[in-house]
C-alpha cells in the first residue's frame, strides 16, 4: 500500500498532456466485443481500470495486448483486442467489484452471444448506483433478465428487437449499454432522454466506424438502425475532460500558469466559465487551453447536472478550490448522493464546510493545514491532492489506488509542473 505526500505552497507552471478519457476508454474496449477480429484502440490512459477491463476481456477469450508509450510525459497506450467468433459470456464478481464499469459488457455480450452472466456491482463510496434503467432498457429490446446469487442473467432467446426506450434520467451507463445492444438488434431503436456526454458521442463514433447506423449522438434522442454485423476498427480515445478540468483547477488554486494540452475546452465550458468567475484568465488554444491565475480565487457556486451541465466528477476539485477561496459558496450535488463524504476529509485540512442533504456550504479560509487524509473515490482523491497543493506542511493522502484508477501519471505530471508530490509506503493503511 502506498500513500501520497504533498507539500503545499508551490505554484504550478508549465504544460501537461491530457490522456484519453477513462470513461470513454472502458466503453470503447467493451464495444470491441461487438465485432469478431482485431480492434485497435489508441490514446488509452495508463490507469488501473484499463488493465482491469483488459483482464475482463481476456477472461472472455479475447487476446488483449496493451502497449504503453515510452515518450516522456505521455501516459497513454494502445490496446489490441482480438475478439473470437464466440466470446465467453461471463463476468465474475472479483473483477466487477473492483471496477463498476465492467457492467458495460452487458449490452455488447447480449447482442453478440444472446446470453450473459455478469456479477452485479454493489453500491460504492459515492452512492447506491442502481441498474434499473440498464435492465428496463435491455428488457424493452427483448432480453429476459433475472437476478440470481449476485449475478444478472440476461438472455435473448429469439434475438434482440429494436424498440423505443425512454430513460427516467439521462444515465450515462444505461445509454451506453442500450446503445451497444441496439446496434446489432433487428430493426430500429430510439433512446429518448439519452445521456449527451462527450464520451457517449465518442462511443457512437467508434460504433459508426465499425458499421453501426446511429443518428442523434450528443442529443437527447439517439436513433439506431440495427445491422447484421460490425467490423473491427482502429480508433483513438477522446481526451479526458475531467483530468483536464482537474489540472485547470490546480492551476487556479496554486495561482499558477498551466497549459492543458490535448484537451477540448468546449467539453468543459461551464467549468472553465466558473474558473473565469473565480478570477482566472483562460485562453483557448488550438489543441487545449491555458489557465493563468495571479490572486486568491473568489468563491463560485456549483450545481452538478448531466452534461452539458457541470460535471459531478469535478465537484470535489471545485470544493477544494472553494475551501481556500475568498467568500462563501454553495455546492449542490444532484447526481451521486454520497459524494459529500469527502468533505469530512477536506475538513480535516481545515476547510470550513457544512452540509445539508445535497447542499454544501463552504466558507473559504486563507490557508489549509496539511494532515493525513483518506481518499474515498477517484475524484475525492484528486480533490484532496489539490487541497494538499495549497496546504501548509505535508498532506498524506492514503488509499491512492483510487487516484491510480482514474489519473494516468498524475504524480509525474504534477511534479513536472513544479508540485512537491511523491509516493511513499503507507505504514498504516486503512
Ligand atoms: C458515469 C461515469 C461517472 C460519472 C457519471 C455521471 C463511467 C465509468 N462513469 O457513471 O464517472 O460521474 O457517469 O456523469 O463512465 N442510476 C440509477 N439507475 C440506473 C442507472 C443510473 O438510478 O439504472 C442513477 C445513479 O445511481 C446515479 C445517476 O443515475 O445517481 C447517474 O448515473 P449514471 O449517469 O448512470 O452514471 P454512471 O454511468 O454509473
Amino acid at each position: 500500500m502506498e500513500r501520497l505526500r504533498v507539500v503545499g505552497g508551490r505554484r504550478l507552471v508549465g504544460r501537461v498532456r491530457v490522456p484519453g478519457a477513462k470513461n470513454s476508454a472502458l466503453k470503447l474496449m467493451a464495444a470491441a466485443l461487438l465485432a469478431e477480429g482485431e480492434t485497435r484502440i489508441g490514446n488509452l490512459p495508463r490507469i488501473l481500470d484499463v488493465e482491469i477491463m483488459a483482464e475482463l476481456l481476456r477472461r472472455m477469450g479475447c487476446g488483449v495486448e496493451l502497449d504503453w508509450s515510452i515518450e516522456p510525459g505521455d501516459h497513454t497506450g494502445v490496446a489490441r483486442i482480438d475478439v473470437p467468433a464466440e466470446p465467453g459470456h461471463e463476468a465474475d464478481y472479483d473483477l466487477v467489484r473492483r471496477m463498476r464499469a465492467s457492467i458495460a459488457v452487458l449490452g455488447p455480450l447480449l447482442a453478440r452471444c444472446g446470453r450473459v452472466k455478469v456479477a452485479r456491482p454493489g453500491g460504492d463510496a459515492i452512492g447506491s448506483r442502481g441498474l434499473d434503467m440498464h435492465i428496463d432498457g435491455l428488457t424493452r429490446l427483448g432480453a429476459e433478465i433475472t437476478n440470481e446469487h449476485g449475478f444478472l442473467l440476461a438472455s435473448a432467446p429469439t434475438g434482440l428487437r429494436g424498440s423505443t426506450v425512454e430513460l427516467d434520467f439521462p444515465s450515462v451507463g444505461a445509454t451506453e449499454n442500450i446503445l451497444m445492444a441496439a446496434v446489432l438488434a433487428e430493426g430500429s431503436t430510439v433512446i429518448d432522454n439519452a445521456a449527451r456526454e462527450p464520451e457517449i458521442v465518442d462511443l457512437c463514433q467508434m460504433l459508426q466506424a465499425m458499421g453501426a447506423k446511429i443518428g442523434g449522438a450528443g442529443s437527447s434522442t439517439i436513433e439506431v438502425q440495427g445491422v447484421d454485423r460490425l467490423s473491427p476498427v482502429s480508433y483513438e480515445t477522446l481526451s479526458d475532460r475531467i483530468v483536464a478540468g482537474t489540472f485547470a483547477v490546480a492551476a487556479v488554486m496554486t495561482q499558477g500558469d498551466v497549459t492543458v494540452g490535448h484537451a477540448v475546452a468546449e467539453h468543459l465550458r461551464i467549468a472553465l466559465d466558473k474558473l473565469v468567475a473565480a478570477g482566472a484568465g483562460i485562453t483557448v488554444e488550438e489543441n487545449g487551453f491555458r489557465v493563468v491565475m495571479d490572486r486568491r480565487p473568489s468563491a463560485v457556486d456549483v450545481v452538478t447536472l448531466p452534461y452539458p451541465g457541470f460535471a459531478t466528477d469535478l465537484q470535489p476539485q471545485f470544493a477544494a478550490l472553494n475551501s481556500v477561496a475568498d467568500g462563501v459558496s454553495m455546492i449542490t450535488e444532484n447526481i451521486f448522493e454520497a459524494r459529500f463524504v469527502f468533505l469530512q476529509e477536506l475538513a480535516r485540512l481545515g476547510a470550513q464546510v457544512r452540509t445539508d442533504g445535497h447542499h454544501a456550504v463552504l466558507r473559504g479560509v486563507p490557508r489549509l493545514s496539511g494532515a493525513p487524509v483518506r481518499s474515498t473515490d477517484i475524484r475525492a482523491g484528486a480533490g484532496l491532492l489539490l487541497a494538499g497543493l495549497v496546504a501548509e506542511g505535508p498532506t498524506l493522502v492514503s488509499e491512492i489506488h483510487h487516484i491510480d484508477r482514474g489519473y494516468a501519471g498524475f504524480v509525474e505530471q504534477l511534479t513536472e509542473l513544479g508540485a512537491d508530490v511523491s509516493r511513499e509506503p503507507d505504514p498504516d493503511p486503512f
